[in-house]
């Protein structure tokens, strides 16, 4: 495999925004991610669900894992923990340009019953199954 191919990231952490911030601070992190992902064609989609994220990033290693780095900083959020780190065949999201937030909780309803069960634990001590449950509603999200 090309050490630089095409790569996907999938993370989980705890948002330490409060309700009243939300909004703005979704648009601020939508805006930052359309311009500075589409630079480096990187695709992906970012999930807000009880008072968590979880974020898909897909694109070169480096450019991804880079970006992993900035984000782990950010105190907006608290123990990121990845859940998949893989290369991958083609993208589950097809549009770069803008980062697909979603925080619509009709939408999320099964997603967040799962993450109930978790979010007082500490994010790395998740089990292999529950990161399979977890994957498999977030799959809901993608493009094709
Ligand atoms: C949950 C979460 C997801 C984020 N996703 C992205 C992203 O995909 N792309 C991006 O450029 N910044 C993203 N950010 C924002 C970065 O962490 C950081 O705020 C930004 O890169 C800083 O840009 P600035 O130095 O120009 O202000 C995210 C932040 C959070 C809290």
């Amino acid at each position: 495999m090309e050490l630089n191919g095409l790569y996907r990231v999938v993370y989980i952490s705890h948002s330490v925004i409060t309700d009243e911030k939300l909004t703005d601070e979704l648009i601020d992190i939508e805006k930052k991610a359309s311009t500075y992902n589409k630079h480096r064609a990187i695709s992906g989609c970012l999930i807000y669900c009880n008072h968590m994220f979880i974020q898909t990033l897909e694109g070169a290693k480096t450019d991804v894992l880079s970006l992993v780095d900035i984000i782990q900083h950010d105190k907006r959020h608290s123990g990121l923990t990845l859940i998949f780190s893989e290369y991958i065949q083609g993208r589950n999201y097809n549009n770069w340009s803008q980062m697909k937030v979603i925080f619509d909780e009709t939408l999320l309803s099964k997603l967040s019953q799962s993450l109930e069960e978790v979010a007082s634990l500490p994010l790395n001590t998740l089990s292999p199954e529950k990161v399979q449950e977890i994957m498999l509603y977030v799959s809901r999200f993608q493009d094709s």
